[in-house]
């Protein structure tokens, strides 16, 4: 990787993937939560945090979207350094499932295990770890708090959106009652399927997303506040989750293109890690046929390619 770049360049790079990006047409909005339908398809933002805390937003970058699965990733964090990464893996596992996000299918064939905390059967799992045990606002609090502390500035609640998750989420229902029955829900069911769904439901801007991101690159140091959120040793575990399932049954197409760890939501978000470099966060609402942004994906792929930024 070319380590020489200039800030410079980062905002060229930058500014020319997101002009390219921002008439692409296809996908749509994710309809089978009926709040997200609804979201205005023209939305389009890109974010850029360095590790000297320099923050680079373009287009809708305070706009505040659901952060939907891209929550996985702090609450993974917050599992490992709650439990340590040995036991989430014993008890989550790390397996790419190559199946859709929501794959009922992915936790029959590997019943040992709800095989990643970045698929919605093992979110659902790492949310029935967190501690502390049985106390439901006590572990949303410490939900929220570890995504603040790694955005450096507070989610917000999107009621409605919860409302319309929680009234349509049959499918994780059936998973959270399967993942019971292999054992792997470890706390209270219910409590545990409705923190997963309050923590899809919170809004976050790309702003923010990418200081997450960037807090991950830095090895748990938020480059803007200067906080040490998590433990340096996480950041290799959480950036290879990224990287093998972030984009579910698209990911490896996803790295072969961008070279780049990334994470969806269905919210239209996708957040990027580059260990020792940088964090990317971009949003546009509509989606490809996993569940990915069309625009999102495009601008941080075609910035990564410009800089010649991909990890391997
Ligand atoms: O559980 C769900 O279906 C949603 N709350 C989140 C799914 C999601 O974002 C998948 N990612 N691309």
């Amino acid at each position: 990787m070319n380590k020489t770049i200039t800030v410079a360049q980062i905002r060229q790079a930058a500014q020319e993937a997101f002009d390219e990006s921002r008439n692409l047409k296809g996908g749509a909005n994710a309809d089978y939560i009926p709040y997200l339908a609804n979201i205005d398809s023209n939305l389009f933002g890109l974010s850029i945090t360095l590790l000297d805390g320099q923050v680079i937003n373009i287009g809708d970058t305070d706009y505040k979207f659901g952060i939907e699965s891209i929550s996985k990733v702090p609450t993974a964090i917050l599992a490992m350094q709650q439990h340590g990464t040995a036991t989430v893996l014993k008890m989550i596992g790390a397996d790419a499932t190559g199946l859709p996000f929501n794959s009922i299918f992915a936790i029959l064939l590997e019943n040992d295990h709800p095989s990643t905390p970045l698929v919605n059967a093992g979110a659902i799992t790492a949310c029935s770890m967190i501690t502390p045990k049985g106390d439901s606002d006590a572990k949303w609090k410490a939900i929220v708090d570890n995504i603040t502390k790694l955005c450096g500035s507070a989610p917000q609640l999107i009621d409605e959106l919860y409302k319309s998750e929680s009234d349509t989420n049959f499918n994780n229902r059936a998973i959270a009652w399967l993942l019971k029955n292999y054992n792997r829900i470890y706390d209270d069911v219910p409590m545990s399927l409705d923190l997963y769904t309050r923590q899809c439901s919170l809004g976050v801007t790309t702003s923010q997303l990418s200081v997450m991101a960037a807090t991950i690159a830095n090895n748990g140091c938020n480059p803007l506040t200067g906080d040490k959120v998590f433990d340096p040793d996480i950041t290799p575990k959480v950036t290879s989750l990224i990287a093998t399932v972030g984009f579910y049954e698209h990911t490896g197409d996803w790295l072969y293109t961008s070279g780049l760890p990334a994470k969806s939501g269905v919210g239209g978000g996708v957040l990027g890690v580059l260990p020792g470099i940088m964090g990317i966060a971009a949003f546009a609402p509509p989606l490809d046929s996993a569940g990915n942004s069309v625009k999102a994906q495009a601008a941080i792929k075609s910035f990564a390619n410009k800089l010649g930024l991909g990890i391997f």
